[in-house]
Parts: C-alpha cells; sequence; structure tokens
C-alpha cells in the first residue's frame, strides 16, 4: 500500500511566524527517504499554508508521486495546467472550514465539475474525486470518467473507539469494494493516525493513504522521519 504524506501543515508553521523555514519542500525530501512513496499538499484558495511558489518547488522536488488537492475552479485548473503534478484531486472547500470537510457532491456539482475534470484529463494528468463512501456519488465519479476516487476516512476517525466504528468501517470496505467493482483506483484519507489506520490499511481494494496532521503531531514528538516510519510500520502491518 502506497503511503503518502500531506505535507500542509509544515507550511502552517512556517506561515505562524512569517519565516522561510519549516520549509515543506524539506520536509517532502525527508518523508520520501523515510518510507512515504508520495507527496499530497492542498493549495487553498486563500493560500492559508501551501502557496503557489510550494507548488512549484514541490513539483520540482517530488520525483514519485505529487498529488495536489484543490477546488474545482478555473483559478486552480490553470495551475495544475502549469505545475503539471501527476494527480489532482478535486475536493470541496470552504472558507470558513478548518480542514476539507465531508466529500464532493459530484452530482451535485454537475457541468463545472466536469469542466474541471476534462481540462485536467486532457493535460495527462491523473484526477481524483474526494469522495464519501457513498455508492450515488461513486458511480457520478465513474461516470465522469476519471480514473481515481479517494474515499473520506473522517467519519470513520470520528467514530473510532465509538459505538458506530463499525458502521462507518463497514461503509467504507463496500465503497471501496463498488469503486474497484466499477474499475476506478481507489486511495483514502482524512482523519487516519496510527491508532485507527490498520482497518483501512487492511482494505485490499485501497492501494494509497493520505495522512497529514496525525504524522506532522507525531513529527513533533519523535522526528519526522520516526513519525513517518511509524505510520509505515503500522500500515504495512495491516496489509500482511
Ligand atoms: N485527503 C484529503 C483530500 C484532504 O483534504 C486531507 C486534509 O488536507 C487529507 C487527505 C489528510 O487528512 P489529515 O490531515 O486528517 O491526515
Amino acid at each position: 500500500m502506497r503511503l503518502h504524506i500531506n505535507i500542509d501543515h509544515v507550511a502552517t508553521v512556517r506561515n505562524a511566524r512569517g519565516t522561510i523555514y519549516p520549509d515543506p519542500v524539506r520536509a517532502a525530501l525527508v518523508c520520501l527517504a523515510s518510507g512515504a512513496d508520495g507527496i499530497t499538499a492542498h493549495l487553498r484558495e486563500d493560500r492559508r499554508h501551501i502557496r503557489d511558489a510550494d507548488v512549484r518547488a514541490l513539483r520540482a522536488a517530488v520525483t514519485t508521486t505529487f498529488n495536489l488537492e484543490m477546488a474545482a475552479t478555473d483559478e486552480m485548473v490553470n495551475i495544475a495546467d502549469e505545475v503539471h503534478p501527476d494527480v489532482v484531486t478535486f475536493v470541496p472547500e470552504r472558507r470558513e472550514e478548518r480542514t476539507t470537510e465531508g466529500g464532493l457532491d459530484v452530482l451535485g456539482m454537475g457541468n463545472s465539475l466536469a469542466a474541471c475534470v476534462n481540462k485536467v484529463r486532457a493535460a495527462k494528468m491523473r484526477v481524483s474525486l474526494f469522495i464519501a463512501p457513498d455508492h450515488v456519488q461513486i458511480a457520478a465519479a465513474r461516470d465522469l470518467q476519471v480514473e481515481q476516487i479517494e474515499l473520506h476516512t473522517g467519519e470513520y476517525a470520528h467514530a473510532f473507539g465509538r459505538p458506530n466504528e463499525g458502521v462507518e468501517r463497514d461503509k467504507l470496505q463496500a465503497a471501496a469494494t463498488f469503486a474497484a467493482s466499477l474499475g476506478l483506483l481507489v486511495v483514502a484519507g482524512h482523519g487516519l493516525t496510527r491508532d485507527n489506520v490498520a482497518a483501512i490499511a487492511a482494505m485490499r481494494e485501497i492501494e494509497e493513504l493520505n495522512i497529514g496532521h496525525a504524522v506532522i503531531a507525531d513529527a513533533l514528538m519523535m522526528s519526522l522521519t520516526g513519525a513517518v516510519m511509524a505510520m509505515r510500520t503500522h500500515i504495512d502491518g495491516a496489509r500482511t
């Protein structure tokens, strides 16, 4: 299973003091050297963490897979066109949210999403849609002819250790099975930690996890290398 580290929070720390450190590119290279397979970053409309220059520098530095998360807007699609990440993940975005809440409403977004998907696909980048584990959304993603979906694991993460943990886990398994049966590549992420990752890592249809907050939090306590290696160990342990 591939592990992508989301390095947004490295930029959050940098921006908090207006310094040039810590450098997200350097963090990305440490992650890759420590067992991550790829790097994920989210260029938000308000540029609260990752900035345009970071995206360009990350593209130049990451020679494995660079996954750029973005809202489905003309501005963002033009940036993707210029920077050419390996994967573009469209996510819903609201200014007031602390992090991405909920998945895309693929059906509700209709033609505006289709136009963004088509433009990115025509420029030969892989398109991924961040969606809830919901059959209707998955079928709509397939209808847009995207190659990949990222299942939102946030509800499972919230439920972890609570009575509805099993329900949320089963929803993800059913969604992963359904998506794979439609020929979609299936990845997952949001809210995953060393404690809750095992059940998701054990789902055979899921090929990649995108993990940010928990790894950067662990890095404060155990070094970035140690945090990536520890996450890798938990994932690999659940996979065997
Ligand atoms: N996947 C997507 C689409 C996201 O928006 C985020 C958060 O930026 C993540 C994965 C990583 O989530 P977390 O930081 O909770 O690990």
